[in-house]
């Protein structure tokens, strides 16, 4: 097995003619926390879609253990940032979760009782029979994030995953994909607008850039373990690094092309 879990290489991708992805790599060593940031529009989505087998690049490819990936991968699971597609409205939260555990093969009972698990994990226990429609914009994102981690991938693409919960909210389920990524061992790439965030889940930030996008900047974290929403947040490294992850993309708004107007 290669040591890479993911390796992008040369991957370029348009829209029409409008190149959003220009010859990026990145490699993730298996295991890792990955966070993803950079401005509105940079590609940070069309990556993760390329990730997942949902788009074709225009060119480059993407390795996934050692194969080049070709149709959506079966060790993969994603979280899509538009929850109130990314769920089946005639199912109860319960069979929604249940549902992908299907390609993994076990009895009904055991899907179901991996489906309850997944949805305590993420504070909605007692919310199975409900259906989605009938839960908060938030719970229901809670819902396709539970979905993500009961099928147990060992890739987990997460992009924009707690922009629709209450802050509280969002800090538990930040704890949980830190547990869960400790305690599993799963590697993560987490896609993020909020600059603290990447910083606080992190063992490394990539800043994506744009026109063309690309990767910018590549920033580890070393910050002591375990970490923990006050500590951490108040340590000095994280506060410098937030600072440098923030100026970076702030950066990468900007055009690396010369734009000459005559
Ligand atoms: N299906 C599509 N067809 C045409 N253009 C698209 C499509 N999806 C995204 N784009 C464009 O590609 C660019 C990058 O989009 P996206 O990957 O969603 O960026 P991000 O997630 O970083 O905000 C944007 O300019 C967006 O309008
Ligand atoms: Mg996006």
């Amino acid at each position: 097995m290669s040591e890479n879990m993911l390796e992008i290489d040369g991957l370029t991708h348009s829209y029409g003619d409008h190149t959003v992805l220009e010859k990026m790599s990145l490699r993730v060593p298996r295991g890792e926390l990955v966070s993803i940031v950079g401005p509105s529009g940079c590609g940070k989505s069309t990556l993760l879609r390329c990730i997942a087998g949902l788009v074709r690049p225009t060119g480059g490819r993407v390795v996934l253990d050692g194969t080049a990936i070709d149709g959506v991968p079966d060790e993969l699971a994603v979280v899509f940032q538009d929850y109130s597609r990314s769920l089946l409205p005639w199912l109860t939260v319960r069979d929604n979760v249940a549902l992908p555990l299907r390609r993994r093969g076990g009895s009904r009972a055991e899907r179901r009782a991996a489906a309850e698990e997944a949805l305590t994990s993420v504070g909605l226990d007692g919310a199975g029979r409900k259906y989605p429609w009938q839960l908060s914009g938030g719970m229901q994102q809670r819902v396709s994030i539970a979905r993500a981690l009961a099928y147990r991938p060992s890739l987990l693409l997460m992009d924009e995953p707690f922009g629709s919960v209450d802050a509280q909210t969002r800090e538990d389920l930040e704890d949980l994909v830190l547990r869960v990524h400790r305690d599993e061992g799963m590697t993560i790439l987490l896609v993020t607008h909020d600059i603290d965030e990447s910083v606080y889940v992190g063992d490394r930030v990539v800043v994506l850039g744009r026109d063309p996008g690309g990767v910018r900047a590549e920033l580890p974290v070393h910050l002591p373990a375990p970490r923990d929403q006050t500590t951490t947040r108040a340590h000095p490294d994280f506060v410098s690094l937030r600072t440098e992850v923030s100026t970076l993309v702030r950066g990468a708004a900007a055009p690396t092309k010369t734009v000459v107007h005559e």
